[in-house]
């Protein structure tokens, strides 16, 4: 069995935001499907596609109303076929994104079914990650139903095997349509404490919608579960792997997800939590790589993805944060494991500014414009520079693409190898692997071997003499030494 999803480079492809084959302004599989020979040249070995499921889109795709159909503002069962096939032709795996934590409040379980579900006479003092309340009252049955989300996202119960059953068959539909990997989303959740008790009161200045602080999670019954899904997976011809979603800060608690027979890898997102600070870098660095180490898992790196703020944001903005994030990505995908990159990512867009009244996430509208949520990361993608919805749509945006945005188009980006995108590429086709040592370097910086590459970053640090060897690649011009916010990858001679 080949191994290869230990470092692999998956795309996530946001569905209603890559590419839209019919005008309606939102994405769709048949426009992916047209655009995976785009992926194929960028270098990735495969894409990940957020759901495409039916669903009334109360969190775009995250609330499910059938597990087993492709909604159809997104095609149809037959796209998502023809998008596997093309997407194996060009030696491209295809993972999709199950959420098994909840469903939406309109699949039909929620009425046939209300014992699939979790349900209280009074609610506890549990959260909503999104605001508010974890418990909506159900007004048929009088009494509370459980949504770690929003109200239109009741959490099901998985103690209840029949649910388990459910889920099973959901699992060996898509693998049997050929989906070679499955995102499990709030894999750290599924099962709640089944007394439901109180969560402690969050300690002064802890983030209040954050998972770490929940002692409700977690739960020794996922690690059977994962075991059991991992044998089923293993079954299956192909290599296929699943992926965790487990969001926690500390990565010795993610790593228990990943122990031999569990899940094959899971997002580490220690990199988001982290700034444009070297010592922290490093920190996570090694918090990550010590922990997976230990269970013999693949470390995973994440800088962007549909729900948090564009990178060159974070780090900064403007052309200093593009700067930082380019640098960011040779850091990225010279470290050891497997690496997510977000759509976009590779283009160095910016969050999009958005006028309120066109924000769509609920986590806005849960905490009262108090957190703004996560729609300026998921504006569609330039692809043109001068057409109408720059080639995304050949209709109106489902959110507003900014002006500027053609100069960050791919068409513009391409023939230019000094691009963002042209730095993506050429990293993707020259990824270092092999045993991995810190060398020893000034502060404010980090180099790292990987065999007989050498990768520099400079984050902060005094401008870096250029380790002696061949310039491998850089994330910009560079003559004798690497100023901070910028990276290179030596070979060693
Ligand atoms: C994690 C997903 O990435 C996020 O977009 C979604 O809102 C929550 N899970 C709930 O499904």
């Amino acid at each position: 069995m080949s191994e290869w999803w230990r470092d692999a480079v998956i795309y996530e492809v946001y569905v209603r935001s890559f590419a839209d084959s019919d005008g309606d302004g939102v994405g769709d599989l048949a426009g992916i499907r047209e655009r995976l020979p785009y992926l194929r040249e960028l270098g990735v070995d495969g894409v990940w596609l957020t759901p495409f499921f039916p669903s009334p889109g109360a969190d775009h795709g995250y609330d499910v109303s059938d597990y087993t159909d492709v909604d159809p503002q997104f095609g149809t069962l037959a796209d998502f076929d023809a998008l596997v096939g093309t997407a194996h032709e060009l030696g491209l795996r295809v993972m999709i994104d199950l959420v098994p934590n909840h469903t939406s409040i309109e699949h039909p379980w929620f009425r046939e079914h209300p014992e699939y579900y979790v349900w209280a006479d009074e609610p506890n003092n549990w959260l909503s990650v999104f605001g508010g309340p974890a418990w909506t009252l159900d007004e048929q049955s009088g009494r509370y139903y459980l949504h770690l989300f929003a109200p239109e996202q009741p959490d099901l119960d998985w103690h209840n095997p029949d649910v388990q059953a459910e889920f099973d068959a959901i699992f060996k539909f898509w693998l049997d349509r050929g989906a070679d990997g499955i995102r499990i989303d709030v894999a750290h959740g599924l099962f709640k404490d089944p007394e439901l008790r109180d969560e402690a009161e969050p300690a002064p200045g802890a983030e209040l919608h954050s998972f770490d602080r929940r002692a409700a999670i977690d739960q020794p019954e996922l690690h059977p579960l994962y075991h059991r899904l991992r044998k089923l997976v293993d079954s299956y011809p192909g290599d296929r792997f699943l992926v965790g979603e487990v969001f926690f800060r500390d990565p010795k608690r993610v790593a228990r997800y990943v122990r031999p027979d569990e899940l094959h890898l899971v997002f580490n997102f220690t990199l988001l939590f982290t700034d444009w600070e070297s010592e922290s870098i490093r920190k996570a660095v090694d918090r990550t790589l010590g922990s997976m180490g230990e269970v013999g898992a693949s470390a995973s790196w994440v800088l962007e993805s549909h729900d948090v703020t564009r990178l060159p944001t974070r780090y900064g903005g403007g052309p200093g944060g593009v700067r930082r994030a380019r640098a960011a990505l040779l850091l990225q995908l010279a470290l050891p494991g497997a690496a997510f990159l977000y759509e976009g990512q590779e283009l160095g867009l910016e969050e999009a500014a958005l006028p309120d009244n066109l924000r769509q996430d609920p986590i806005f509208f849960r905490t009262g414009g108090e957190r703004l949520g996560r729609d300026g990361c998921r504006v569609p993608i330039p692809w043109n520079a001068d057409a109408p919805g720059f080639g995304f749509t050949s209709g109106e945006p489902w959110l507003p693409m900014p002006s500027g945005w053609g100069a960050r188009s791919v068409q513009t980006q391409r023939p230019d190898p000094r691009s963002m995108l042209g730095l993506t590429r050429a990293a993707l086709a020259s990824r270092p692997h092999g045993r991995f040592a810190w060398v020893p370097s000034p502060p404010g910086t980090l180099v790292f071997e990987r065999d007989d590459v050498v990768c520099a970053v400079n984050v902060d640090g005094d401008p870096l003499p250029l380790p002696e060897g061949d310039l491998l690649l850089a994330s910009e011009p560079l003559t004798d030494s690497i100023p901070a916010g910028a990276a290179a990858w030596i070979k060693i001679c």
